[in-house]
């Protein structure tokens, strides 16, 4: 019965040896199960699991033990929410402790994407209110700029200074336009694309604007890729963005690799009381061997203008999470330490998004 749970459940004897897990407590864990297991301390079992074992060691020291707390597994980049108890004998001496644990992961990773949408709506919001508002007062210098360049035909030099203004204005005035650009609702024109020739053509595209130098792109795409219901112009700016950056990021040497695979994507079986079916997807990933992202900096990079360029706008990556989110779809980045950036954009084989708001 413990076995099939849907909840990861380890239990120990107060000497220290492991009593049980579950299949669910090795999954969750990425452990494998070794015919010796129950019976060995516990501290042996979890050695590449220190932070397990760190909560585990707690179940007797502490007098109040942990319930529905939180604990992040750093390496598996996991989240799981637990309960530690005690198990007593009849004299109610402590004999043995319980682990009792959940996969967060999904719900943490969906409460992220709700935050980074709801910041996002507001920031666009705000973008778009205030780039309204200059429009027409930018209008009027230009208009205005022009009219006195008239009125001063005989002097280059406020002439020269006019064209200045002019052009100044007209730059703002771009600049406000790609903004409204961003913020305006995205129609997506769905079609049957085959991702493929979706990403070749956006390395190709990504290299025309930014020189490759000596970064060697390599293709590892699953040759039965299914196709997906999605917008190949829109997909492919998707892909042009994430490997522009890479080749930015690693400034003419280094290796990009771009993985395509369809995966089977479980629900989460605690949060749905059906059998979980699960959902066919295609797995998306732009790996680069750069500098990778600071981990501070990992909430920010989606976030509209922001960048760590002299000359980015920080758009990019803003508009692709906005084109991923209308195809049903989610962006996730990877980073371990000092092995280089991976997004990963996971796209639903069938979409049922047709408008994005
Ligand atoms: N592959 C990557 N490696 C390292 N850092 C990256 C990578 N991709 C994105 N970033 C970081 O995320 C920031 C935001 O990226 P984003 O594409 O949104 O804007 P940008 O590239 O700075 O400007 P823009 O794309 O508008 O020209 C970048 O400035 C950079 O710091
Ligand atoms: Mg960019």
């Amino acid at each position: 019965m413990v076995n099939g749970m849907r909840n990861g459940v380890i239990a120990i004897h107060r000497d220290g040896l492991l009593a049980l897990m579950n299949d669910e407590a090795y999954r969750i864990f990425s452990l494998r199960p070794q015919p010796d297991d129950l019976g060995r301390p516990f501290s042996e079992v979890f050695c590449d699991r220190p932070e397990v074992a760190r909560v585990l060691a707690c179940a007797f020291e502490l007098t109040t033990l942990p319930n529905r707390a939180e604990l992040r597994l750093r390496d598996l980049n996991r989240v799981i929410g637990y309960t530690l108890s005690q198990v007593r004998d009849d004299d109610g001496g402590p004999v043995g402790a319980m682990l009792f644990f959940k996969d967060l992961t999904l719900v943490e990773q969906q409460e992220e994407r709700e935050r980074l949408r709801d910041r996002l709506a507001s920031l666009g919001e705000m973008a778009a209110g205030i780039a309204h508002e200059l429009k027409n007062p930018l209008a009027g210098i230009e208009v205005n700029a022009g009219l006195l360049r008239r009125q001063l035909p005989d002097s280059p030099a406020a002439q020269a200074l006019v064209g200045d203004i002019i052009s100044e204005a007209k730059l703002a005035n771009a600049i406000v336009v790609e903004m409204l650009e961003f913020v305006r609702p995205i129609r997506l024109q769905l079609e049957r694309t085959a991702l493929d020739i979706v990403l070749r053509e956006a390395v190709l595209m990504a290299e025309s604007s930014t020189p490759r130098g000596d970064v060697s792109v390599t293709m590892e795409i699953q040759a039965d890729l299914p196709m997906v219901d999605g917008d190949d112009q829109q997909l492919s700016q998707v892909f042009v963005n994430l490997m522009t950056n890479a080749f930015e990021a690693l400034d003419g040497k280094g290796r990009i690799v771009v993985r395509a695979t369809a995966e089977a994507l479980e629900s989460d079986p605690g949060f749905t009381s059906e059998t979980p079916t699960p959902t066919q997807v295609v797995v998306i990933e732009v790996c680069d061997n750069g500098p990778g992202v600071a981990a501070d900096l990992n909430d920010r990079i989606f976030d509209p203008f922001f960048t760590t360029k002299p000359k980015g706008s920080g758009l990019g990556l803003p508009i692709v999470r906005k084109i991923v989110d209308a195809h049903d779809g989610r962006i996730d980045l990877v980073c371990v330490a000092g092995q280089g950036t991976t997004f990963r954009v996971t796209l639903p084989v069938s979409s049922s998004a047709t408008w994005f708001k």
